[in-house]
């Protein structure tokens, strides 16, 4: 998608308040998508001004992003626990303003289709750092959630995820015949289901259906949403 200067000013102002929560000898789980790279391209920056840190990478180009602007990598697989993650969001359930937060707002993820292995690392980290530009602000979800299944179960889950309410739609590749393939080897399916209205009581269900491999709800793990705006400005939403 393309973006404007004030998009990408947003990106970037957020991304880059990100990373001056990162500390020195912190492990640092590292998100996919254009605000997270932001974030990897400043931490990159510190990294070349002396810190010492560990990253693991959320995705094939969070990882090639890391190794280009010099941020050392260690392999996700192989961690247990990280101190801090910094990842984006296409949609987060909050009114804009500068309050803190009292509970952590749902998260919709995975427009990358790197929702997957973006939950193994927030669930991981001791602090999960959102960074959104202000477009992706919304009082309540509404965006289309993904849904990455066991391509042998595509067509199973798609008529369970149907049944529960959803209208889903297999994500096509471009520039490829046919469908995304995810790092992972899986296909993703966008799930309109309207408004979501209570998020974890939804999360729970499309994982319980077979074949699911990870969906991209995001109910309550996010510890600081740190907003972007136009300007150049940014704002830090810690939950309390
Ligand atoms: C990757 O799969 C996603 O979860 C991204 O973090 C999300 O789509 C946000 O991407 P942008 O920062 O590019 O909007």
């Amino acid at each position: 998608m393309k973006s404007t200067d004030g998009a990408r000013a947003a990106k970037t102002a957020a991304g880059e308040r990100a990373a001056q929560a990162v500390s020195d000898g912190d492990t640092v789980g590292l998100g996919t998508g254009s605000t997270a790279a932001a974030a990897i391209r400043a931490l990159g920056d510190r990294v070349a001004d002396g810190l010492s840190v560990t990253a693991v990478a959320t995705s094939h180009q969070s990882r090639a992003l890391a190794r280009e602007v010099g941020v050392p990598l260690t392999a996700l697989s192989d961690t247990a626990r990280l101190d801090v993650a910094i990842d984006g969001a296409d949609e987060v359930a909050l009114p804009d303003g500068g309050e803190p937060l009292v509970t952590a707002p749902p998260l919709v993820k995975g427009g990358g289709a790197a929702h997957a292995r973006e939950k193994v690392v927030a669930a991981a980290a001791d602090r999960y750092l959102v960074v959104v530009d202000d477009t992706k602000l919304s009082p309540t979800l509404s965006h289309p959630v993904p849904v990455e299944l066991l391509p042998a179960a595509e067509a199973t889950a798609t008529r369970r995820l149907r049944e529960s309410g959803a209208d889903p739609t297999l994500r096509a590749a471009e520039r490829k015949d046919g469908p995304v393939v995810t790092d992972n080897g899986n296909v993703v399916v966008d799930c309109a289901f309207g408004e979501v209205t209570a998020p974890a009581e939804r999360a729970a269900e499309i994982a319980a259906i077979p074949g699911v491999v990870e969906h991209g709800l995001f109910p309550g793990v996010a510890d600081s949403v740190v907003v972007g705006r136009p300007d150049g400005d940014a704002t830090v939403r810690p939950v309390k």
